[in-house]
Protein backbone atom coordinates (compact mmCIF):
# COMPACT_ATOMS: atom_id res chain seq x y z
CA UNK A 1 0.00 0.00 0.00
CA UNK A 2 1.44 3.29 -0.94
CA UNK A 3 1.47 5.18 2.61
CA UNK A 4 2.13 8.49 1.27
CA UNK A 5 -0.86 8.72 -0.75
CA UNK A 6 -3.09 11.84 0.92
CA UNK A 7 0.03 12.85 2.92
CA UNK A 8 1.24 16.39 2.87
CA UNK A 9 4.84 17.66 3.95
CA UNK A 10 2.13 19.42 7.34
CA UNK A 11 0.56 15.79 8.40
CA UNK A 12 2.46 13.91 10.97
CA UNK A 13 3.56 10.43 9.45
CA UNK A 14 1.80 8.47 11.58
CA UNK A 15 -1.25 9.65 14.08
CA UNK A 16 -0.35 6.43 16.43
CA UNK A 17 2.28 7.77 17.56
CA UNK A 18 1.05 11.55 18.26
CA UNK A 19 -1.86 12.64 20.94
CA UNK A 20 -4.32 14.62 19.24
CA UNK A 21 -3.91 17.82 21.12
CA UNK A 22 0.17 18.14 19.53
CA UNK A 23 -0.78 18.52 16.20
CA UNK A 24 -2.60 20.89 14.45
CA UNK A 25 -3.87 19.55 11.27
CA UNK A 26 -5.11 22.42 8.41
CA UNK A 27 -7.55 19.88 7.24
CA UNK A 28 -9.52 20.21 10.10
CA UNK A 29 -10.69 23.88 9.50
CA UNK A 30 -10.14 25.30 12.87
CA UNK A 31 -11.70 21.92 14.94
CA UNK A 32 -10.23 20.17 17.76
CA UNK A 33 -9.67 16.25 17.99
CA UNK A 34 -10.95 14.72 20.45
CA UNK A 35 -8.47 11.40 20.10
CA UNK A 36 -7.21 9.71 16.91
CA UNK A 37 -8.89 6.17 17.21
CA UNK A 38 -7.45 4.83 14.44
CA UNK A 39 -4.00 5.95 12.38
CA UNK A 40 -2.72 5.99 8.88
CA UNK A 41 -0.57 3.40 9.78
CA UNK A 42 -3.19 0.90 11.32
CA UNK A 43 -5.89 1.30 8.81
CA UNK A 44 -3.23 0.67 6.19
CA UNK A 45 -1.70 -2.44 7.78
CA UNK A 46 -6.12 -3.48 8.63
CA UNK A 47 -7.03 -2.88 4.73
CA UNK A 48 -3.77 -5.08 3.67
CA UNK A 49 -4.86 -7.93 5.87
CA UNK A 50 -8.78 -7.22 4.74
CA UNK A 51 -7.10 -8.03 1.07
CA UNK A 52 -5.52 -11.13 1.65
CA UNK A 53 -8.70 -12.25 3.84
CA UNK A 54 -11.15 -11.13 0.83
CA UNK A 55 -8.86 -12.66 -1.37
CA UNK A 56 -8.51 -16.07 -0.16
CA UNK A 57 -12.65 -16.37 0.58
CA UNK A 58 -12.68 -16.16 -3.56
CA UNK A 59 -11.05 -18.79 -5.06
CA UNK A 60 -13.12 -18.86 -7.71
CA UNK A 61 -16.10 -16.71 -9.55
CA UNK A 62 -16.58 -13.80 -11.01
CA UNK A 63 -16.71 -10.82 -7.74
CA UNK A 64 -18.05 -7.80 -8.20
CA UNK A 65 -17.20 -5.22 -5.23
CA UNK A 66 -19.98 -2.44 -4.71
CA UNK A 67 -18.63 0.48 -2.84
CA UNK A 68 -21.43 2.58 -1.23
CA UNK A 69 -21.10 6.24 -1.89
CA UNK A 70 -19.97 8.85 -0.61
CA UNK A 71 -18.39 6.93 2.56
CA UNK A 72 -16.84 3.98 1.00
CA UNK A 73 -14.74 5.80 -1.35
CA UNK A 74 -10.87 5.96 0.28
CA UNK A 75 -11.74 2.89 2.13
CA UNK A 76 -12.69 0.87 -1.41
CA UNK A 77 -9.87 2.58 -3.73
CA UNK A 78 -7.28 1.06 -1.10
CA UNK A 79 -9.09 -2.05 -0.33
CA UNK A 80 -9.30 -3.01 -3.85
CA UNK A 81 -5.54 -2.61 -4.84
CA UNK A 82 -4.94 -5.20 -1.96
CA UNK A 83 -7.54 -7.90 -3.32
CA UNK A 84 -5.19 -9.88 -5.62
CA UNK A 85 -7.42 -11.87 -7.70
CA UNK A 86 -9.43 -10.29 -10.62
CA UNK A 87 -12.91 -8.10 -9.76
CA UNK A 88 -14.52 -4.98 -10.49
CA UNK A 89 -15.69 -2.09 -8.99
CA UNK A 90 -19.31 -0.22 -8.80
CA UNK A 91 -20.80 1.99 -6.94
CA UNK A 92 -24.36 2.40 -5.42
CA UNK A 93 -25.67 5.60 -3.99
CA UNK A 94 -28.77 4.92 -1.92
CA UNK A 95 -30.78 7.39 0.01
CA UNK A 96 -32.88 7.07 3.18
CA UNK A 97 -36.29 9.17 3.38
CA UNK A 98 -37.87 10.88 6.31
CA UNK A 99 -36.95 12.73 8.75
CA UNK A 100 -33.38 13.58 8.62
CA UNK A 101 -32.29 12.72 11.97
CA UNK A 102 -34.04 9.46 12.25
CA UNK A 103 -33.45 6.99 9.23
CA UNK A 104 -36.90 5.72 8.21
CA UNK A 105 -35.82 2.52 6.55
CA UNK A 106 -36.96 3.25 3.64
CA UNK A 107 -34.17 3.30 0.66
CA UNK A 108 -33.93 4.23 -2.37
CA UNK A 109 -30.82 3.58 -4.89
CA UNK A 110 -30.28 6.80 -6.90
CA UNK A 111 -27.31 5.30 -8.90
CA UNK A 112 -28.15 1.49 -9.78
CA UNK A 113 -25.01 -0.45 -10.65
CA UNK A 114 -24.74 -0.84 -14.28
CA UNK A 115 -23.57 -4.02 -14.04
CA UNK A 116 -25.49 -7.22 -14.04
CA UNK A 117 -25.12 -9.06 -10.60
CA UNK A 118 -26.68 -12.33 -11.40
CA UNK A 119 -24.25 -15.11 -11.01
CA UNK A 120 -21.32 -13.17 -9.37
CA UNK A 121 -19.92 -12.61 -6.04
CA UNK A 122 -21.15 -9.27 -5.07
CA UNK A 123 -19.00 -7.55 -2.18
CA UNK A 124 -20.75 -5.02 -0.49
CA UNK A 125 -17.93 -2.18 0.79
CA UNK A 126 -19.45 0.03 3.67
CA UNK A 127 -17.70 3.13 5.87
CA UNK A 128 -19.39 2.28 8.93
CA UNK A 129 -22.32 0.05 10.52
CA UNK A 130 -24.17 2.17 12.62
CA UNK A 131 -27.96 0.75 13.52
CA UNK A 132 -27.74 -1.36 10.07
CA UNK A 133 -31.08 -0.07 9.02
CA UNK A 134 -29.87 1.19 5.16
CA UNK A 135 -27.50 -1.87 4.58
CA UNK A 136 -30.15 -4.42 5.77
CA UNK A 137 -32.85 -3.07 2.83
CA UNK A 138 -30.24 -2.78 0.43
CA UNK A 139 -29.15 -6.61 0.96
CA UNK A 140 -32.82 -7.33 0.36
CA UNK A 141 -32.61 -5.11 -2.59
CA UNK A 142 -29.69 -7.11 -3.86
CA UNK A 143 -30.12 -10.46 -2.82
CA UNK A 144 -33.55 -10.54 -5.54
CA UNK A 145 -30.90 -10.01 -8.64
CA UNK A 146 -29.93 -13.42 -7.91
CA UNK A 147 -26.18 -13.41 -6.90
CA UNK A 148 -24.08 -15.85 -6.41
CA UNK A 149 -23.01 -14.78 -3.02
CA UNK A 150 -23.58 -11.34 -1.19
CA UNK A 151 -21.05 -10.50 1.48
CA UNK A 152 -20.66 -7.16 3.53
CA UNK A 153 -17.44 -5.72 4.04
CA UNK A 154 -17.31 -2.71 6.27
CA UNK A 155 -14.14 -0.13 7.51
CA UNK A 156 -15.92 0.09 10.82
CA UNK A 157 -18.41 -1.85 12.78
CA UNK A 158 -20.26 -0.05 15.96
CA UNK A 159 -22.03 -3.52 16.70
CA UNK A 160 -24.89 -1.83 18.29
CA UNK A 161 -26.93 -2.74 14.59
CA UNK A 162 -30.13 -4.28 15.73
CA UNK A 163 -31.47 -3.88 11.74
CA UNK A 164 -29.08 -6.34 10.23
CA UNK A 165 -29.92 -9.93 9.51
CA UNK A 166 -27.30 -10.08 7.41
CA UNK A 167 -24.00 -11.06 9.31
CA UNK A 168 -20.55 -8.47 8.48
CA UNK A 169 -18.05 -10.87 6.74
CA UNK A 170 -15.36 -8.38 6.45
CA UNK A 171 -14.72 -5.84 9.46
CA UNK A 172 -11.76 -3.70 9.67
CA UNK A 173 -12.50 -2.17 13.45
CA UNK A 174 -14.03 -2.49 16.33
CA UNK A 175 -15.42 0.79 16.54
CA UNK A 176 -15.85 2.87 19.61
CA UNK A 177 -19.41 4.54 20.47
CA UNK A 178 -18.14 7.94 18.97
CA UNK A 179 -18.98 10.43 15.99
CA UNK A 180 -15.80 9.46 14.12
CA UNK A 181 -15.00 11.16 10.94
CA UNK A 182 -12.19 10.92 8.48
CA UNK A 183 -10.66 8.27 5.95
CA UNK A 184 -14.00 8.93 3.89
CA UNK A 185 -16.51 9.50 7.06
CA UNK A 186 -17.86 12.75 7.34
CA UNK A 187 -19.41 15.10 9.47
CA UNK A 188 -21.94 17.79 7.57
CA UNK A 189 -19.41 16.34 4.57
CA UNK A 190 -17.00 17.76 6.10
CA UNK A 191 -13.33 15.80 6.51
CA UNK A 192 -13.79 12.88 4.21
CA UNK A 193 -10.09 13.54 3.16
CA UNK A 194 -8.77 13.68 6.76
CA UNK A 195 -6.23 10.11 5.95
CA UNK A 196 -6.45 9.15 9.40
CA UNK A 197 -10.55 8.31 11.87
CA UNK A 198 -10.82 9.92 14.74
CA UNK A 199 -13.40 11.87 16.60
CA UNK A 200 -14.09 15.27 17.24
CA UNK A 201 -14.30 17.69 20.48
P1 LIG B 1 -26.88 2.98 9.68
O1 LIG B 1 -27.88 2.80 8.55
O2 LIG B 1 -27.51 3.48 10.97
O3 LIG B 1 -26.01 1.74 9.93
O4 LIG B 1 -25.95 4.21 9.28
C1 LIG B 1 -24.86 4.02 8.49
C2 LIG B 1 -24.40 5.33 7.88
O5 LIG B 1 -24.48 6.42 8.82
C3 LIG B 1 -22.93 5.21 7.53
O6 LIG B 1 -22.77 4.73 6.22
C4 LIG B 1 -22.44 6.62 7.71
O7 LIG B 1 -22.62 7.36 6.53
C5 LIG B 1 -23.31 7.20 8.81
N1 LIG B 1 -22.63 7.11 10.12
C6 LIG B 1 -22.95 6.30 11.16
N2 LIG B 1 -22.11 6.48 12.20
C7 LIG B 1 -21.22 7.42 11.81
C8 LIG B 1 -20.07 8.04 12.43
O8 LIG B 1 -19.65 7.75 13.57
N3 LIG B 1 -19.41 8.98 11.68
C9 LIG B 1 -19.78 9.32 10.42
N4 LIG B 1 -20.84 8.76 9.80
C10 LIG B 1 -21.56 7.82 10.48
MG1 LIG C 1 -22.41 9.88 6.01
Amino acid sequence: MNASIGSTAAAPADNATRPASEGVDPRLAGRALKRVAFSEREIADRVAALGREITAAYPDGELLVLGLLKGSFIFLSDLVREIARPLHVDFLVASSYGNDTVSSGIVRLLYDPETELAGKHILLVEDIVDSGRTLQRLVELLRERGPRSLEICALLHKHIATHLSHPVKFVGFDAPEEFLVGYGLDHAEDFRHVPYVASLQ
